[in-house]
């Protein structure tokens, strides 16, 4: 699906050499190394996620990779740089930042992150998608994830940069993040081939929760019996890097196991927010708002399993919840 040979590895390669080499070595470092200590990271833990400095200015990587005119239009194509489209003027993407390589599941360079020092917005800066770069389909940290344990058994699905690298500095290290896109079929998809327990924990606020429910949507269909997913919500404001420095690893490991949510008690909880299971209507209602969904599930046992619910709560039959579901219009 992707080339391979492109080009544009070797150069995102050598883009991340020079961010490392800066947060090292460049004059104006200072700043980026005291922000990462200031989150708490060490140096062995920038080290194992590659983290680098892009030093203020317009033209640092590009002075510093040279090259002829091909070799700078295949950095535009890497998204490294940005050519103005009335000058033509050619200059950096990422500058004044902390650099997050982002590596495919094969370890190779594929993008970055860049995360301002201070509280200007936009906070992250992404590359584009590229030919290398498919923004839907990757997720960081699971790379690094797979190479310090080959044999995980649940993978954990946040939101951020700064959740996974907050989490393996505490020890947990099979966190992995969609970057500010919603968790699609695809990442499921890869995440099972990998896990058999899948474990969501977003933000503590709105667009957390709203991001839980469009993972358990994504997640239906890679539901086979023995594949389990759970979801952990955090107290508002709280995310992931914040909580588990706030409260430590034991608590962290603690809460996962006294509070995580199975999906299906996830999925009726949330239903009967939205469809008051007391009245006939709202049982009306909650059938074909759930029933569909059910029927996504590849699982036989665990589709019965939850229709039988849906049957209890409803006091519809189950058979003929499943023809419902069936006739109804197909919303997947
Ligand atoms: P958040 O807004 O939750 O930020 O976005 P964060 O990760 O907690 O940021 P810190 O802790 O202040 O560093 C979650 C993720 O959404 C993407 C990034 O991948 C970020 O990690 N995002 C967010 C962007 O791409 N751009 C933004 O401006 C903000
Ligand atoms: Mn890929
Ligand atoms: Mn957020
Ligand atoms: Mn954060
Ligand atoms: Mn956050």
């Amino acid at each position: 699906r992707q080339p391979t040979d492109s080009p544009l590895y070797a150069l995102l390669t050598a883009a991340s050499d020079y961010y490392r080499h800066a947060l090292k070595q460049h004059p104006t470092r200072k700043s980026a190394v005291e922000y990462l200590k200031g989150r708490g990271l060490t140096g062995e833990i920038a080290r194992d996620f590659g983290l680098g400095f892009a030093p203020p200015g317009w033209d640092n990587l590009l002075k510093h990779m040279g090259g002829d005119s091909l070799q700078q239009k295949h950095m535009i194509d890497a998204g490294l740089l940005i050519e103005n489209a009335d000058t033509g003027k050619r200059y950096d993407r990422f500058r004044d930042r902390v650099m997050f390589p982002i590596r495919d599941s094969r370890g190779r360079i594929i993008a970055f992150g860049g995360r301002v020092l201070g509280d200007d917005k936009p906070k992250y800066l992404n590359s584009p998608e590229t030919p290398v770069f498919h923004k839907g389909q990757e997720l960081y940290g699971l790379f690094e994830a797979r190479k310090h344990n080959r044999n995980l058994d649940e993978i954990m699905v946040v939101e951020g940069y700064m959740d996974v690298i907050a989490l393996a500095q505490q020890g947990l290290r099979n966190a992995v993040a969609t970057l500010g896109t919603a968790t699609s079929e695809e990442h499921i998809r890869r995440l099972f081939r990998l896990v058999p327990n899948i474990l969501f924990c977003f933000d503590g606020d709105q667009a957390g929760r709203k991001a839980a429910w469009r993972a358990l949507e994504a997640t239906l269909p890679g539901l086979e019996d023995g594949r389990r997913a759970r979801f952990l919500f955090l107290p508002e404001g709280e995310d992931p890097d914040s909580l588990v420095r706030k409260e430590g690893t034991d608590a962290f490991r603690a809460r996962i196991t006294q509070h995580a949510q199975p999906l299906a008690d996830y999925f009726f909880q949330q239903l009967t927010q939205e469809a008051d299971p007391t009245s006939l209507e709202g049982k009306a209602h909650l059938a074909t708002l759930a029933a569909p969904l059910i029927e996504r599930i590849p699982g036989a046992n665990l589709k019965v399993l939850m229709r039988q619910r849906l049957a209890e709560i409803t006091g519809l039959n189950g058979e003929a919840l499943g023809q419902f579901a069936r006739s109804a219009a197909p919303s997947v």
